[in-house]
């Protein structure tokens, strides 16, 4: 849900990609240019010069529809599983288009049609074709439009698809997207891991809300973003879970987590729907840390709400998963935990709801609006629940990264394989604490007032951050 076309914001990265000749994508297909033309080829990349294939121009998704069939694993000792999908995608178009992609990464394409209509398989240009390029990270369903689209008109796509699920890793080696587990999955896309489970335009400027209908052998449960619709239906041994997530979300946030989970249920200020599902795996002192962090969402919530406005989304609750993920994120309106969620954690990813998920930076260079002011939200309720001041926490924090000479990375631009750098988390949070308590550090912060959308050059001299 995006007004913008994204053809146009094309990074130099994409461009040096295309013009090396990516295998598999025809120029035609991949050139930013075609906007330009009178019916063109939305693009295969939206633009963010980390990610030069993620996300797709040319069209706007309002809505997908995911409709899930998982098997885990039959042998825990083999970590693959079997996925078939079928996605219901409804888009506008913001360019006229005679064709347009989805991203689509390890699963197989079986059938799409457009409207009702059946799409053929080949390279036609009314036909679907995909391309699985690892090496260059580019994997796409192009889908060829036998009624061209006009700019502002809507469609829906629906691809079937499926595949065995195994183990995604990032560019940095960890793991993410669908992550198949020896009871379920755990589902965490960030930063470009969507792909891995549904056909997608994986751009988080291209928010959209989704419905899931996700079905699973009798005896698992399966928890995505939102509120359940509904109890679980089951027939021969299949049970079905439906979740809907009514406020427009990124695809990096979405999540459809399967596993031994117990449910349970809360109310947050306002009324506000708390749904948790904790893996009966997850026991002893990992149980006890989780169960005391969870009962205190309430309380964080109405902490950040009188600090920032009002929660910004229709629920909240966590999923916590025995699995060796090893980190938790922020899935909008539920987190996914791996292990145990302890209580800077829940804070931090309760934080994201307002930073990072409903409002969002538009390139992924500019993560640290994200994690610094998760990371300072940690910060604030340490010192509300008398843990620790925030002058303190930042006194720490400036020492350790003096320690460990943590000064050098550009924090607004840190690369595609810095992102989640412990610089990025504790240097943003340092740099928003100087702008708020107006300290000064002696060392390079982001400039004061920096934007969403802006990159900042840290300074080499002593400032104080006083206007
Ligand atoms: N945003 C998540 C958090 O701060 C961390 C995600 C790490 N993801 C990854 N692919 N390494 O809670
Ligand atoms: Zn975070």
């Amino acid at each position: 849900m995006t007004n913008q076309t994204r053809t146009r914001r094309l990074g130099a990265a994409a461009v040096a990609l295309m013009a090396a000749g990516a295998a598999g994508i025809n120029a035609a297909q991949a050139s930013p240019q075609d906007g330009t033309a009178r019916y063109g080829h939305g693009a295969a990349g939206s633009g963010d010069p980390y990610f030069p294939y993620a996300g797709n121009g040319g069209y706007d998704v309002l809505h997908y529809d995911l409709d899930l069939r998982y098997a885990p694993p039959s042998d825990p000792a083999v970590l693959a599983g079997k996925l078939a999908g079928e996605a219901t995608i409804t888009l506008r178009a913001t360019q006229d288009l005679n064709s347009l992609n989805f991203d689509l990464r390890g699963l197989n394409v079986t059938a799409v049609d457009v409207d009702g209509k059946d799409v053929n398989r080949g390279s036609g240009p009314s036909e679907w074709t995909q391309v699985q390029d690892d090496a260059n990270r580019i994997w796409e369903l192009t889908v060829g439009l036998r009624t061209k689209l006009k700019a502002g008109q809507e469609a829906t796509i629906t691809v079937d698809y499926g595949g065995a699920t195994g183990r995604p890793e990032d560019t940095t080696g960890a793991l993410y997207g669908w992550v198949t587990t020896a009871d379920g999955a755990m589902v965490v896309n960030e930063p470009d891991g969507a792909p891995t489970w549904f056909p997608v335009n994986d751009d988080p400027e291209d928010k959209a809300t989704y419905s899931f209908h996700i079905t699973v052998p009798e005896g698992k449960t399966a928890v995505a973003n939102g509120l359940s619709e509904g109890e679980p239906k089951t027939n021969a041994g299949w049970t079905t879970w439906t979740w809907e997530a009514a406020d427009p979300m990124a695809s990096y946030l979405a999540t459809a987590s399967v596993g031994d989970y117990t449910l349970t249920y809360a109310k947050g200020p306002h009324g506000l729907p708390i749904i948790n599902a904790v893996d009966d795996g997850v026991a002893g002192a990992d149980l006890a840390k989780t169960t005391a962090a969870l009962a205190l969402q309430p309380r964080m919530i109405t902490f950040l709400s009188d600090l920032f406005g009002r929660y910004p989304f229709e629920a909240f609750g966590a999923i916590v998963d025995d699995d060796s993920v090893d980190y938790a994120l922020e899935t909008q309106t539920r987190p996914v935990y791996s292990g145990a969620a302890d209580e800077a954690t829940v804070v931090h990813e309760l934080g994201h709801q307002w930073f990072g998920n409903d409002v969002s930076p538009a390139d992924l260079k500019d993560i640290w609006l994200n994690e610094g002011w998760a990371t300072y939200i940690e910060w604030l309720w340490a010192e509300h629940t008398g843990q620790a001041t925030v002058a303190q926490q930042f006194t720490d924090t400036v020492a350790e990264l003096d320690s460990k000479n943590l000064w050098g990375m550009n924090i607004a631009d840190p690369g595609r394989d810095n992102l989640f750098a412990a610089e990025v988390y504790n240097r943003g949070a340092a740099a928003l604490h100087a702008l708020r308590a107006k300290v000064g550090t002696r060392r390079s912060l982001p400039e004061p007032g920096i934007g969403w959308n802006a990159t900042a050059t840290p300074r080499q001299q002593p400032q104080t951050l006083n206007r």
